[in-house]
């Protein structure tokens, strides 16, 4: 076996029946592993908590990530509606799993990734407890984004590019990166509320674009119960389309009007969009390429922040020894 096997816990799937659609292994010696569970067979709740109550964890090939977090997000969706409803505990840790599996999928698929990047994920627990503080509403946002594979995808990987620019940026403290990292998580959750499509079309008519710029108003609505988002995340899911000359949407405003974190969060949204393979798009650049566009874009940015993003990609030069 190529790819990695992550650690989950099923412990709380005691109420499941069915197939499970993944393998599951369990750790024999040190690096030997053994299919305990094949994918798709019916679920044993007692056989595969027996392994857990004796203190040994369970595995999932990393390959199979996708079906264990569509996985997660039927048995959350299954619980909401049920009148046996998962306890909020329960609830919070399987959206932090189903997040934390997915991103850490991200990080190893992504071979660009370098220091800067993986020190960004430090602050990525710190945003997903901010989002789960409001345990019901978390859950109906993160079934919201886990429902599209590559909303999910790109939620997670401007996240984390944004937390690398934000540091390089000289933000430090957990105070102003974990709202820049939670409203780069739902910078285009508007995009859950919009026809699939419309969303994949390649040629959009003028009204289909319209519905597209809708979404940064259908993000907002989306979250507008939602206890303990502070107004940065409220800025950035409406404003991370909008260009310091003025030419964004959905309000047109300039670089003094658009509040900085959103200004951060738009460098990241396109460079996201440029270098990562999406059913959207098929053409993508390498990080390098990217930034070269970004930078003929004149007026788009905000030039320091798409300064920190170079320096988050470019090595610093070696000194020659004399
Ligand atoms: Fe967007
Ligand atoms: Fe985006």
């Amino acid at each position: 076996m190529t790819n990695k096997l992550f650690p989950v816990s099923l412990s709380y799937m005691f109420r499941y029946k069915g197939p499970l659609p993944f393998d599951v292994f369990i750790e024999r010696h040190p690096g030997k592993f053994t299919r305990i569970h094949r994918q798709h067979e019916m679920y044993d709740p007692e056989q595969l908590s027996h392994f857990e109550v004796k203190g040994g964890e369970l595995f999932v090939d990393e390959g199979q990530l996708p079906e264990f977090n569509s996985f997660l997000s039927s048995l959350l969706e299954q619980s909401l509606v049920s009148s046996e409803k998962l306890e909020s505990s329960e609830a919070t840790e399987i959206m932090a799993l189903g997040l934390d599996l997915t991103f850490q999928a991200i990080i190893n698929q992504t071979d660009v990734l370098n220091d800067n990047l993986k020190n960004a994920n430090l602050y990525v627990k710190s945003c997903l407890n901010l989002l789960s503080q409001d345990s019901s509403n978390g859950i109906d946002i993160y079934l919201a984004i886990a429902q599209d594979a590559s909303l999910l995808k790109h939620s997670f990987h401007v996240m984390l590019l944004s937390l690398a620019i934000a540091q390089k940026s000289g933000y430090t403290t957990e105070k102003v990166l974990a709202p820049i990292g939670v409203g780069a998580f739902l910078h285009d959750i508007g995009h859950s509320r919009i026809d699939q499509d419309i969303l994949l079309k390649q040629r959009l008519t003028p009204k289909e674009w319209d519905i597209i710029k809708d979404h940064p108003h259908l993000g907002l609505k989306m979250i507008d119960h939602f206890e303990g988002l502070s107004h940065e995340v409220r800025s950035i899911i409406l404003q991370h389309h909008e260009y310091c000359n003025g030419r964004g949407y959905p309000n047109r405003l300039t670089q003094t009007q658009i509040f900085p974190p959103a200004r951060l969060v738009a460098v990241a949204d396109v460079f996201s969009s440029l270098t990562m393979k999406t059913h959207y798009r098929s053409v993508f650049y390498s990080p390098r390429d990217a930034i070269n566009i970004m930078k003929t874009d004149l007026g788009h940015f905000d030039p320091l922040y798409l300064d920190s993003l170079q320096q988050v990609f470019v090595k610093p030069k070696k000194k020659i020894a004399s």
